[in-house]
């Protein structure tokens, strides 16, 4: 039996709500299909958004959304996408399956969804392909109240009010599709760049993220991190507040983009792979956030992991260039093992978006015409909800397993704790064995028995267990009950291949 001590007299970072962020590019049926459907649609939508899909994501509590790229934005020219529709430009995505892009969603529609979802706005600029100019002024668009040329032309766009940014991304990986940069060119630009996202009085300050590494770039993120930082006091407030970090989890063969594995057919030894892989998040967050820590002691620019999750071969017969896949118990796992170690990291990691909310890579809903079905990582994110804005508590797991062998050996167990402003615990817990349950006690360093389980609730099932349009509800959160009091906590008994939260009150 593995023993959790928590320690309730130790508040430590404050989880930011964004960990729990998400990610929508132009790219396949994310978008189109996926979000928008038109105002004209016989799908039922508001203002062209898929109510199904809105109201999911609400209950979900979306707490942000990185638009349009990805690879997509350093090809983004924001004014393709604006004014009446019928005259917006035509272009060809030439990154994501050569198909029309008609920029019938764009600015306006963006902000309309993020209205809608009731979540923060992560505007992803363009540096690989567009100019100083483009950006400056999609900012000036997107926030200005007064007189000027771009808040004339959005009002004659039909809205009056600027809308709020709350983040902005100055180009995307771009150490690959966003300019294959060096990172001192790209550190150079960044300065410049940033110097032009204008805070205009009265306006929600806007957070800028620098791009940061491709997994374990670290020459990239000390490169960055000096290039930026090499500049007087006085210049550096404001200068960042975040970078970011991209990394996937490939199950099988470890970066070949050619043959990442199949998202529903594999063995017990590729689960156990992916899940190690996944754990090297961990791994990551701690060598880039030790660079960091040398030019930030006080950790006050966020490392944000922008794009991550599996990434696996798209589904048979669909457009390779759309990334479309199924999510499985797999996939459950490897999102609460990593929101866990994201949890347990709140004081570096700031923000994390998963790629991609629908119907691209490890998505939280798919998407079939008017069809809309929640995958198992749709239920992780709904049961780790409750962390958005808590405070982590300290937590050691002991006597924990291990599972997997040899390379693919991991942790058992994966765990974190939080405790919201009404003194509610959150307790999630990853069972990544495939072949046993596991007893955790839990434990509390002062008034263990004055807790009581509140709410508790779990998914499981077998590793390739998933949800089809034909059969929708074979993986989802169901209530718990497999625990019971003892003295001076609770015992839980983590069912094999699972993901469970409970939540403690006094
Ligand atoms: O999420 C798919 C792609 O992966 C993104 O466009 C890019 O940033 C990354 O390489």
């Amino acid at each position: 039996m593995a023993k959790l001590v928590i320690n309730n007299e130790c508040k430590k970072s404050t989880i930011a709500p964004e960990i729990y962020g998400h990610f929508s590019e132009h790219l396949g049926r994310c978008i189109y299909e996926g979000l928008y459907v038109g105002e004209n649609s016989e799908i039922p939508n508001v203002n062209g958004m898929r109510i199904d899909v809105v109201d999911a994501l609400k209950e979900m509590k979306i707490p942000v959304l990185r638009w349009p790229g990805g690879c997509f934005a350093d090809e983004y020219h924001w004014m393709d996408g604006i004014g009446p529709k019928e005259k917006r430009k035509k272009m060809i995505n030439t990154h994501w399956g050569g198909v029309v892009e008609d920029n019938s969603f764009g600015t306006h529609e963006f902000f309309e969804l993020c209205k809608q979802l009731g979540c923060k706005t992560y505007v992803n600029m363009n540096v690989g392909s567009g100019t100083v100019r483009e950006m400056s002024e999609w900012v000036e668009y997107i926030t200005f109240k007064g007189v000027s040329p771009m808040a004339d032309l959005r009002k004659e766009n039909g809205h009056e009010e600027p809308w709020t940014v709350d983040y902005v991304g100055v180009g995307n990986e771009n150490w690959g599709c966003g300019g294959n940069m060096r990172p001192t060119h790209y550190a150079d630009e960044y300065r410049r760049y940033q110097t032009y996202v204008r805070n205009y009085a009265g306006n929600t300050p806007i957070r800028k993220i620098c791009c940061g590494p491709n997994v374990d770039d670290y020459n990239w993120t000390r490169k960055v991190m000096e290039t930026c930082f090499d500049h007087t006091p006085e210049h550096l407030h404001g200068l960042m507040d975040g970078l970011s970090l991209h990394y996937y989890t490939l199950p099988e063969t470890e970066g070949d983009w050619n043959y990442k594995g199949s998202a529903t057919k594999f063995t017990e030894e590729v689960f156990y792979q992916t899940l190690k892989r996944g754990y090297f998040m961990e791994e990551l967050i701690n060598k880039h956030g030790n660079i960091m820590n040398e030019f930030d002691p006080e950790k006050k620019i966020g490392l944000m992991v922008d794009e991550w999750g599996i990434w696996t071969d798209v589904e048979p017969g669909t457009n390779p260039g759309f990334l479309y896949q199924q999510s499985t118990m797999r996939d459950a796992l490897v999102a609460g093992m990593t929101l866990n170690i994201f949890n347990k990291h709140s004081d570096r990691v700031r923000m994390a978006n998963i790629a991609q909310l629908i119907n691209v890579l490890q998505s939280v809903m798919l998407t079939e015409g008017e069809k809309m079905i929640k995958t198992p990582t749709y239920a992780v994110f709904h049961m780790y909800r409750d962390h958005q804005g808590g405070a982590l508590l300290s937590s050691e797991l002991l006597e924990n397993g291990t599972v997997g062998s040899g390379k693919n050996e991991l942790p058992k167990v994966f765990e974190s704790v939080s405790e919201n402003e009404d003194g509610i615990i959150t307790i999630t817990l990853t069972n990544n064995s495939l072949e046993a349950s596991e007893d955790v006690e839990v434990c509390f360093t002062k008034d263990g028995t004055a807790y009581s389980v509140c709410e508790a609730s779990v998914v499981t099932g077998k590793m390739d267990a998933h949800n089809t349009f034909e059969a929708p509800e074979v993986v989802k959160e169901e209530a718990f009950t497999g625990y019971s009091k003892v003295d001076g906590g609770v015992k839980v008994t983590l069912p094999a291949c699972s993901v469970v939260s409970v939540r403690l009150k006094k």
